[in-house]
């Protein structure tokens, strides 16, 4: 079952994901054998989606620290350390990716008396995230689901599903949820441009499990919303601030604002290792600007004037007044978001 396959997978002594660029084209499974290939596949979006970072960044630190061979503890310690920024830090704007490998280094080695004991606790840390992460999508998917049961037709944009996390996804959960129960759905897939997650992405995954997905241009979506077409709306996040505002893949507030003129609501679903209590809004949140050629081709061809110049954001922030509630795996949260998420967060981490 193709769109069943983990996005990541540990085998040892390399790490294995499908190359996302590829698809739904071609599915191709790549091996990931040190710390420079881990990087190159987060940046070129080989692997992609906040929680999935998470998953893979923490992996990455078993071969990037086998890659080097360190002979002593305090080698591996430092080389960890290197890795800490190296790749925790390959990618700005979904905190998922900094989050895991902080965990991972900080859990691992204080844990770890020699060097094998490091490596095994590394391991075991990295499982452990991908674990907490799929558990988080199955309760993010309760949760959506009942949240969504009268929602028959629903938006969603770019790609937070299984193949942006360790589970079923986190915007997608409810739909797989939904189509389990056996109720009546039609997932409205914006295109997503410029690197097309939902066209390619979220169409594949959806279509694959069987669930009727129909890809829409996302200059076309604001009208299909105004026209009353879509009874609800629901996206993954990035990064969501203290106060709720919730940096999501660029275009989201444009829907977040079709959503609130139409009257539907406007979901936004993340576990909560995608908040980032310690920024109090959105405007503190990092936005990654990607190169200009993805806007100027698609696919190797020019689409563009040569000479004319584009901008490329990779994400936005949708303002916490446009979000009806956060979904997470600690429990719906609601307005006023600073008290809910401030709750959810020390009730899930400790305060
Ligand atoms: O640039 P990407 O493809 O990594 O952006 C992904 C998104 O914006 C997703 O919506 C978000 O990470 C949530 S994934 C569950």
């Amino acid at each position: 079952m193709k769109g069943r396959t983990p996005p990541t997978v540990w085998a040892n002594d390399h790490i294995q994901i499908i190359d996302q660029t590829l698809l739904p084209t071609e599915v191709k499974i790549i091996e990931i054998r040190n710390a420079a290939q881990a990087v190159d596949a987060i940046q070129r979006l080989a692997i992609r989606g906040a929680p999935a970072l998470g998953a893979f960044g923490s992996l990455a630190l078993v071969v990037a620290l086998d890659e080097v061979q360190p002979s002593s503890l305090a080698e591996a310690t430092s080389r960890l350390e290197q890795c800490r920024t190296l790749i925790g830090d390959a990618r700005p704007t979904a905190v998922n990716l900094r989050w895991a490998v902080d965990r991972v280094i900080d859990r691992a080695t204080n844990s770890a008396s020699d060097l094998a004991s490091l490596r095994t606790a590394l391991i075991r840390e990295a499982h452990a995230v991908a674990a907490e992460d799929e558990a988080a999508c199955n309760e993010i998917g309760r949760l959506g689901h009942e949240l969504l049961r009268e929602a028959s037709v629903i938006g969603t944009h770019c790609n937070a599903g299984r193949l942006a996390t360790a589970g079923t996804g986190t915007a997608l959960a409810p739909m797989y949820a939904k189509a389990e129960a056996g109720e009546p759905l039609h997932v409205l897939a914006s295109e997503t441009r410029p690197l097309l997650q939902g066209a390619r992405l979220t169409a594949w995954e959806l279509d694959d499990a069987g669930i009727d997905v129909t890809v829409v241009p996302d200059g076309a979506m604001a009208s299909t919303v105004l026209s009353g077409q879509v009874d609800a709306y629901i996206v993954g996040a990035d990064r969501i601030a203290a106060n709720g505002d919730a940096a999501n893949k660029i275009g989201t507030v444009g829907h977040a604002l079709a959503s609130r003129e139409a009257g539907i609501p406007f979901y936004v679903a993340a576990p909560t290792s995608t908040i980032d209590i310690g920024l109090a809004s959105g405007s503190h949140i990092e936005i990654e600007q990607r190169d200009a050629v993805e806007v100027h081709e698609i696919r190797g061809s020019r689409l563009t004037p040569k000479g004319v110049a584009a901008s490329n954001p990779a994400f936005d922030v949708t303002p916490n007044h446009l979000i009806t509630a956060i979904i997470t795996e600690a429990g719906v949260l609601r307005a006023p978001f600073k008290d809910s998420i401030a709750e959810a967060v020390s009730r899930v981490r400790g305060s």
